[in-house]
Order: C-alpha cells, then structure tokens, then sequence
C-alpha cells in the first residue's frame, strides 16, 4: 500500500490544525497509508518510505519557519540522492504573505530532486471552518490520485 507522509511545523497550532484536517481526508481518499509527523521528528527513512510528502508550516519573515528550514537542512544530503521524482505538495497558513517562504521551499525542494505535484496553496490570516473542509477535500483528493497512480 502507498504511504503518504504529512509533515509540519505550527507555532500556534494553525498549520496543525490544516496538517490534522488534511490527514482526516486522506484517511477517506483510498487505499493509502497516512502518516502525521511534526518536522522535527522527521528522519531521512520517512521520506524514503514515503510515496508524497505534504508540507505544512507558516512563514516566517518572509521565509519557512526555522523548524521546517532544521528539517530541510537536517535531511538534505541523504534525500538528495533518493528523492529524486518523489511528489509532493506544500499547504501554509500563513500571516498576509507567504510568496517568500514558498519560492524558497520550492527551490530547497526542487533541489532535493522532489517533484511539486500540485500547486501550493497558501491560506492568510485567520482559519475558518471553511479552510478546515477545503483540507479535508484536498487529502481525499491527494490520496485518492496517490492510490490511482495519478501522482
Ligand atoms: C516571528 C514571526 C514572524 C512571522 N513572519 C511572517 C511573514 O513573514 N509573513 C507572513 O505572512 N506571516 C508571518 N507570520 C505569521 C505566521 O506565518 C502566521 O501567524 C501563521 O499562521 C502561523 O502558523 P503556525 O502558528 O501554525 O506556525 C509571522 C509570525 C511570527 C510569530
């Protein structure tokens, strides 16, 4: 069975709170393996057994927060030689920006050979119910193209 791996960072609890709503609708999306990590207790094999990977965390001053960048960092050199194709999607909730913090993930992760496989979606401010159901529909969406071999 294909496994996808949620990773993320939250500070307040908003990128947590996406992070746990996407992983609901995954669970619904299909024959796929869910897995919730906090990036800091990210290591190099959960990539490698992953099939996708979604990030999640907030920008900070105009970059990832420093949790996400220690996790990026922390794997790099092994991921870059096994990672290569894997696909994978980046959420945030963040303040009113975000530009900043996505070009730089996208970079690190482009660099790691890991493909973006839907574009990034960014929420600003404060989250809503609605928010919370737009995650849930993107993790059944995500894992049911996973399962099928979309992604
Ligand atoms: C120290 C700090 C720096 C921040 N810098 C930015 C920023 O550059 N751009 C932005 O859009 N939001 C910024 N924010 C707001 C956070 O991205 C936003 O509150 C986010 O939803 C927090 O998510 P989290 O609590 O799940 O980590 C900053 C917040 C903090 C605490």
């Amino acid at each position: 069975m294909k496994q996808l791996v949620l990773i993320y960072h939250s500070q307040s609890g908003r990128n947590e709170h996406l992070a746990e709503q996407l992983y609901l609708g995954a669970r619904r999306g299909g024959e796929v393996r869910v897995k919730l990590l906090r990036s800091v207790d990210v290591e190099l094999a959960h990539l490698q057994r992953a099939d996708a990977v979604v990030w999640l965390g907030a920008e900070n001053f105009g970059l990832p927060n420093g949790m996400m960048l220690d996790c990026l960092a922390r794997q790099f050199y092994g991921a870059k030689q096994s990672l290569a194709g894997k696909p994978y999607a980046v959420v945030m909730s963040t303040g009113n920006g975000g530009a900043g913090a996505l070009r730089y993930l996208e970079n690190f992760l482009g660099a790691m050979g890991m493909r973006q496989c839907q574009p990034a979606t960014v929420f600003q401010g404060e989250l809503s119910a609605q928010h919370g159901s737009e995650c849930r529909a993107m993790g059944e969406a995500f894992a049911a193209a996973l399962a099928m071999g979309i992604y």
